[in-house]
């Protein structure tokens, strides 16, 4: 019999239950607190595992107690919210999406893993993939943007990232996909709120990422927290056990969300904790995170909700987890690593990250600053902010390591005089230094506007009914405008911001995300143009809060938007049009594409020329869309079906080559199912998802 099969055949009720309970350590905070002393549960075994601890010693110390204290000795696994990165931390996942590059996605997930690892993490609540096309939802910070597709392959990307080539080595950590699914088009926007979508978008949109991520082996998956056309994530039985399990093969372990499991009796769908967890075992959950309803599981056995079959089915999945992490074999496998510091590479490949995420929105020439530039205003309540700099979820990341802007600004041109002032707070309605502020400005030849977010203004439980410039930051740049300096925005947050009017009058505007600990240097490596800006939009950037949801593959309108006739699908007061589309991003090159050129055949090839018209090197992102024409199922104005990177030389030109197999034309039918219709198509090729300037070819397929 298998180590696993015995370790079943002894265990008594309350042992099996115990290793579906996850408790919190509370190194981090991640939701509401809990009572207690964990350390107690843990030696009488009646814990599975334990998450927000770091740290090879507390680990060490804590899996002693299991090993040595529990009467079986079955080790814990240790979880941790490493989403980007873990003592070095790299820019937000929007951020990171923004570099379309999948092997980079998956570079920065192994360099996670090795740290995290090394501080005793078996296990990571992440890739976050939740797609969103909302910005007034915080959690848009954690995911990958608003496309499936692009979600798909950071799903993939990431989860060969964090486990590696085995999950048993030391290095390689349990990925989380979460969460599970739909929570990016949460009503209004509101975390946790409920989710109502058609099936067809849940197959189409939301539930990608997730195939992706299973079939790339991730080792867990976390419902989400919200309920979906009624019936709450975290008892979804047609999706966790009949999608997940049967449909996809998935055979590793649900983790519920924080206290997700009781949240049922809010939810409406269970009368006490008891029912509430024989709901949750019964669709497919095996571990409770927090709440300890697992551990009332006996009673609803003896109440006759759940089967003693139904709690091993769990305990087999969370026992072969830690089976395949190695630690029946060595429980200290990962916390005894022999102590090193990050590696150096690390803060390099932070460096470089940070700097591909960057994305330059707008430019009238005001950048890079010009070699002649000798006194510069640093300006804003971000200038010299330092924690916020890494964003949301920063797991083991010290703020005091990372380089402010205005660190970074001055470390770059030693020669310039550099002025600061913050003018205001990033919240607040002090305005008092805002004429300091402003006359520093009057004797600047620049001014670098460091406006935007706080960490905390993103992220989990942050969502935004008006996510524009907060405080009086809008009352600071208006005054900076006024001094009609060149001006270059850097904009610091965890989503897309409502900026039309200080678009419309900046000189350049960056969009900085939150890059991470090497933000100053980055944000100064780009502003000085020793690297020429290549990030790109993953998310539709709104003119108006009023447009969201606002996204590029929407479906047609019987009466599509005509600015010319008032019956048709538009606002009176707002352009349908966003502010920035899905891929925006300038460069500091002058680059073009040309020549469309399609080959029929199976596969359907696409080419195209890319020129780097100078004067440096450029570091593109071609776009390949497709719309069905005619389908009996309305099919989306754009859909992505690939996208490619092209380095290119100054006066160079490249042709770029794209496949198209017979699947990139299916869509589902009536019944949900792929299917391919003879017809028409058009390819459009482009480095943005603005319809008006991609180069368009219709094609005819027969078969
Ligand atoms: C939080 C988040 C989830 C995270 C978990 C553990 O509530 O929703 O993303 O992984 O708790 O920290």
């Amino acid at each position: 019999m298998s180590l696993v099969e015995t370790l079943i055949a002894k265990m008594t009720i309350a042992e099996k239950v115990g290793q579906l309970n996850l408790v919190t350590a509370g190194q981090a905070v991640t939701g509401p607190a809990q009572a207690g002393d964990f350390r107690a549960n843990v030696r009488a075994g009646h814990v599975g595992g334990v998450f927000n601890l770091w740290g090879r010693d507390a680990i060490e110390s804590v899996q002693k107690q299991a090993v040595q204290g529990a009467r079986l000795g079955v080790p814990l696994f240790f979880g941790l919210d490493v989403l980007h990165g873990h003592r070095t931390i790299f820019p937000i996942p929007l951020a990171e999406a923004g570099l379309f590059d999948p092997p980079f996605w998956e570079r920065t997930a192994r360099a996670a893993a090795i740290e995290a690892a090394a501080d005793g993490i078996d296990l990571t609540f992440a890739p976050m993939l939740d797609v969103a096309r909302d910005p007034r939802w915080g959690r848009i910070a954690e995911g990958p943007g608003e496309d499936p597709l692009v979600a798909a392959r950071f799903a993939a990307a990431k989860v060969r990232g964090f486990q590696g080539t085995a999950l048993s080595e030391r290095t390689s950590i349990a990925s989380t996909a979460k969460h599970f699914c739909a929570g990016g088009a949460a009503l209004a926007g509101r975390d946790y709120a409920a989710v109502d979508l058609s099936e067809r978008v849940l197959h189409e949109v939301y539930l990608p990422p997730f195939r992706a991520a299973v079939a790339a082996g991730c080792a867990a998956i976390m419902p989400a927290f919200n309920s979906l056309a009624g019936i709450p994530m975290t008892a979804h039985t047609a999706l966790l056990t009949g999608f997940l399990r049967r449909k996809l093969g998935f055979d590793g372990v649900i983790i519920s969300d924080y206290t997700a499991i009781p949240e049922l009796i809010q939810h409406g769908v269970a009368a006490d904790r008891v029912e509430a967890a024989a709901l949750a075992l019964k669709a497919g959950v095996d571990m409770d995170m927090v709440s300890g309803a697992f551990l009332l599981l006996p009673q609803a056995l003896a109440r006759g909700l759940v089967t003693e079959a139904d709690i091993d089915a769990a305990v087999r999945r969370v026992l072969r987890l830690k089976e395949s992490l190695g630690l029946f074999d060595d429980p200290y496998r990962r916390c005894r690593q022999s102590p090193a510091p990050p590696p150096a590479a690390h803060q390099a490949l932070a460096r470089d990250a940070a700097r591909r995420t960057l994305t330059l929105l707008v430019n009238h020439d005001v950048l890079p600053i010009p070699a002649h530039v000798r006194r510069i205003a640093i300006i804003g309540p971000l200038a010299d902010a330092r924690a916020d700099l890494l964003g949301p979820w920063s797991a083991a990341g010290a703020p005091a390591q990372c380089v402010t802007i205005l660190e970074g600004l001055r470390a770059a041109v030693p020669e310039c005089e550099i002025v600061h002032h913050p003018g205001v707070g990033v919240e607040g309605d002090d305005a008092s230094g805002i004429p300091l502020a402003r006359r520093l400005c009057e004797t600047a030849e620049l001014v670098v506007l460091c406006l935007g977010e706080s960490a905390g203004m993103s992220g989990e439980a942050a969502s935004r009914a008006n996510p524009g410039l907060p405080g009086g930051q809008m009352a600071l740049a208006d005054a900076v405008l006024e001094t009609g300096r060149p001006v270059a925005v850097i904009l610091l947050s965890g989503r897309p911001l409502m900026i039309s009017t200080l678009a419309a009058r900046a000189g350049a505007v960056l969009a900085a995300w939150f890059p991470g600990h090497a933000a100053g240097d980055a944000i100064a490596d780009v502003v000085t143009g020793r690297v020429n800006p290549s990030g790109r939009l993953p998310v539709t950037w709104p003119v108006n809060i009023g447009q969201v949801p606002i996204f590029f593959a929407t479906r047609s309108s019987g009466r599509p938007p005509d600015s010319l006739d008032p019956f048709t699908s538009k606002y009176l007061d707002v352009s349908v049009e966003p502010l920035f589309p899905f891929g925006h991003g300038l460069s500091y090159a002058r680059t073009s594409l040309a020549n469309l050129r399609i080959r029929l055949g199976a596969p359907v090839e696409v080419e195209v020329d890319l020129c780097n018209e100078g004067p440096v090197a450029a570091e593109e992102t071609i776009f390949l869309f497709l719309r069905d024409v005619a389908a009996r199922v309305a099919r989306p104005l754009m859909e992505l079906k690939d996208w490619a990177k092209v380095t290119l030389a100054p006066g160079r030109t490249q042709r770029v080559v794209f496949t198209l197999g017979r699947e990139s034309f299916t869509f589902l039918d009536e019944n949900l199912e792929p299917v391919f219709e003879p017809g028409g198509f058009e390819i459009l090729v482009g480095q943005s998802a603005d319809r008006k300037r991609l180069l368009t070819a219709r094609i005819d397929l027969s078969m």
